[in-house]
């Protein structure tokens, strides 16, 4: 059993849930007749659940809870599941309302259970998913007695992942309308461990950089307030033991599959408890719950590691591969793409692109990717977002006429579309300027020339929808390009009452959820990528949606180690997107050799950005053979388990990362000597993931086994010049 129940296991908890996967265990525990949902243990998988010793509530300095003169303490000390405002708890609390009488305290206690086999779905949002085989759930139905507010506290076990998901609703069973001001969707009180915080924190073409810092009595926040997951912070956290290294230390992690405003943080309380949590930003938001009404929170998705990072990663990759992404592109191979968007900007028309395309299908390259300038008036970045009509003036004869034509050469054929934007200098914005985000009277602030247009309205979300799905329907286009370019500010709604402004950031996302839902269900073989403005929206909501995601503006393959490094970190290789690039590049200005391009972007989706009828021969000739190694390495890449030997971003001098098969037959390392310098001697790799018995033939002939290679190492010899790079592939012959 995933889940188990436990009628007063030991004095003080009348119920106990030990909530199992393969490798740990979760347990709550009701204390006191009252009903506070505590929280007793999370982390290695036990033998025993007798916790009688630990809970020791009896114990507390200022007596039992139950005596109400010092509940105020009991409730500021105690370890919660999902601790509430108002009522004692000085720490961050997860959960504030505001009454018809302006009051914000609520204590939501337990009532009853629920197991359910399988995984109830989240409305309107994102979620993992997987049948009764897979997942077990249970719901802790809480209520606030006094405001007649049910809480329920959702939590989904996946056994052979090592995860557990948890949500929450909120319901009001009251008669009168409340306003939830703050909804965190997870919450784990735990005793230090001189842990550290990891984060991932970026900007624009530097995003998902790894951070790490000691935790302290000061907050740690990560969080977004952009209206969107964003390039800076990412809406993920763990913490780690002193010291944790990939396969040493222990890990506690969340993630959150939402791509609008988070929050998440860790910190020591007075008692030097730990509490970390993670959900909506309360920044800005403030939802109105008419009676009757549930609002749905979105999934934190949980994972514990007693054997380092590695196994994070991994445990990672293995659910969003098996229990998030839905596309049926998920475990095929993509078409070796040509976009081109560094190789022309907005300059080009149909007999640019067919000059690329033509050239691009001698090489093998299956897919050209008309990116942005194809519509309305758009020569620049200063007009036209909205109005999707194809410009005739570029697209000569037609949007039909120019995929058909790329058809006949054997091509694929994709687009590029910013739906969620609107140009003030469009048809669109003349016509309904209140369409945008926007403050009455106030002048709107623009980024990129551009505003964001208000997805909390229904007949917005209709009308971009028909925009986006007519061109689609046109023609015979098997990839789209999601773009969003900026992020949100003017918080305000033409549509929405002064008492649901709190919603828009929220009812945003909604809509952008609601709209690509459509737009998969209508076109259910759609190739779609999503992307925003590079990787500033690259999260598992939008995972849910798309297989891949364009994971930075910055296509350097130096930068692009420590970006696809951060993001690897959570995100299987499947999803990243990666292209090989012209140099000097055109977002850091570095030259790089463009095998080493190739290797880089390899570990990700794999294409190419770039005039092809303009780099030079030499680069040119090795196209094909960068999309040969794409053909032959790309199941492994897609499928296989994860493994990092060293970060450039640790060690200044040089990256090494691998994949190796789920039955340990075959693997392929990449090595990247970033800074050349004298080493006679070579750097000797020591490989990781192999089994230690089996045979492993090394592309350059010899035979080692695994235990060799993982503790002998492999010694790869110095090559000259930066910015060098090899593949090492490795094969159990008859395996
Ligand atoms: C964003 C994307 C780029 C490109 C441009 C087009 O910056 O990340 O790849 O599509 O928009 O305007």
């Amino acid at each position: 059993m995933n889940i188990r129940h436990l009628k007063n296991p030991f004095e003080d908890v009348t119920d106990l849930f030990v909530l199992s996967t393969r490798k740990t265990d979760y347990c709550i525990g009701i204390i006191y007749d009252e009903g506070y949902v505590g929280h007793i243990y999370y982390g290695k998988k036990l033998t025993g659940h007798n916790f009688s010793g630990l809970v020791r509530i009896n114990e507390y300095p200022f007596g039992k809870a139950g005596k109400e003169r010092e509940k105020c303490s009991f409730h500021d000390m105690v370890s919660l599941e999902y601790p509430s405002h108002g009522i004692g708890d000085y720490r961050e609390d997860c959960l504030s309302v505001e009454t018809p009488e302006g009051n914000s305290a609520v204590l939501p206690l337990y009532d009853s259970y629920e197991i359910i086999e399988g995984k109830p779905k989240i409305a309107g949002l994102p979620a993992s998913f997987g049948d009764r085989n897979d997942v077990t759930t249970l719901i802790l139905h809480c209520l606030d007695r006094i405001l007649n507010l049910k809480v329920d506290l959702v939590y989904s076990v996946f056994y052979d992942n090592d995860v557990i998901t948890r949500s929450v609703r909120i319901t009001n069973g009251s008669n009168e309308q409340i306003f939830i001001k703050k909804v965190y969707s997870a919450c784990l009180d735990m005793d230090n461990r001189n842990f550290e915080a990891l984060s991932l924190h970026g900007s624009w073409a530097r995003e998902r950089h790894i951070e790490k810092s000691v935790l302290t009595h000061n907050k740690t926040i990560v969080e977004s307030v952009r209206g969107e997951s964003s390039h800076q912070d990412h809406p993920f956290l763990a913490l780690i033991t002193p010291n944790t290294t990939q396969e040493t230390g222990e890990v506690y992690a969340m993630n959150f599959v939402y791509s609008g405003n988070f929050r998440t943080g860790a910190f020591l309380d007075q008692f030097d408890n730990v509490r970390m949590f993670m959900g909506i930003n309360p920044v800005d938001f403030k939802w109105k719950l008419l009676p009757g009404e549930c609002f749905e929170a979105p999934e934190v998705v949980m994972t514990y590691s007693s054997d380092g990072l590695g196994s994070m990663t991994r445990a990672f990759h293995d659910f969003y591969r098996q229990h998030l992404i839905r596309s049926p592109y998920l475990h095929k191979k993509r078409p070796v793409l040509i976009n081109n968007w560094e190789a022309t900007y907005f300059e080009f028309d149909t007999g640019k692109l067919l000059d690329i395309a033509r050239r691009a299908s001698e090489l093998g390259i299956e897919m050209l990717v008309m990116d942005d300038g194809w519509f309305g008036k758009r020569n620049d970045d200063s007009c036209s977002l909205g109005d999707w009509t194809v410009n005739e003036d570029k697209i000569k004869g037609g949007l039909k006429a120019l995929v058909d034509e790329v058809n006949r050469l054997g091509m694929k054929f994709g687009i590029w579309f910013e739906p969620e934007m609107i140009s003030p200098d469009s048809d669109l914005y003349r016509k309904h300027p209140d369409w945008a985000i926007h403050i009455e009277g106030r002048e709107g602030i623009r980024s990129r020339n551009q505003y964001v247009l208000d997805l909390s309205r229904q007949d917005v979300c209709d009308h971009v929808y028909e925009q986006v799905a007519s061109i689609l329907r046109s023609a015979n286009i098997e990839y789209v390009k999601w773009d969003m370019n900026r992020q949100l500010t003017d918080i305000g709604s033409a549509y929405l009452d002064s008492d649901r402004i709190g919603e828009l950031f929220h009812r945003y996302v909604l809509g952008m959820y609601s709209l690509q839902d459509r737009l998969i269900k209508e076109f259910p073989y759609l190739l779609l990528e999503n992307c925003s403005g590079g990787g500033g929206r690259f999260d598992p909501g939008m995972l849910y949606y798309s297989p891949q995601i364009w994971c930075s503006d910055d296509t350097d393959a130096v930068e692009r180690l420590s970006i696809q490094e951060g993001t690897a970190l959570i995100y299987p290789l499947s999803c990243i997107g990666a292209h090989v690039s012209d140099c000097p590049n055109h977002a850091v200005g570095r030259t790089t050799p463009f095998e080493t391009r190739g290797h880089v972007a390899l570990a990700g989706t794999f294409g190419y950005e770039l005039d092809i009828t303009k780099i030079s021969e030499e680069d040119v000739n090795m196209i094909p053979e960068q999309i040969d190694m794409y053909h032959r390495y790309n199941d492994l890449v897609r499928e296989g388990d994860y493994y990092r030997m060293d970060s450039y971003l640790d060690n200044h001098t040089h990256d090494c990362y691998g994949v190796v098969a789920k039955d340990k037959n075959e693997a392929l390392f990449t090595y990247v000597q970033v800074l050349g310098r004298v080493n006679y001697k070579g750097r000797r790799i020591y490989l990781k993931g192999l089994d230690s018995q089996k045979e492993y033939t090394v592309d350059d002939g010899e035979t080692y086994t695994g235990d060799v290679l993982m503790n002998a190492g492999l010694l790869i010899p110095e090559m000259s010049g930066d910015f060098r790079s090899r593949l090492i592939h490795l094969e159990v012959k008859n395996g």
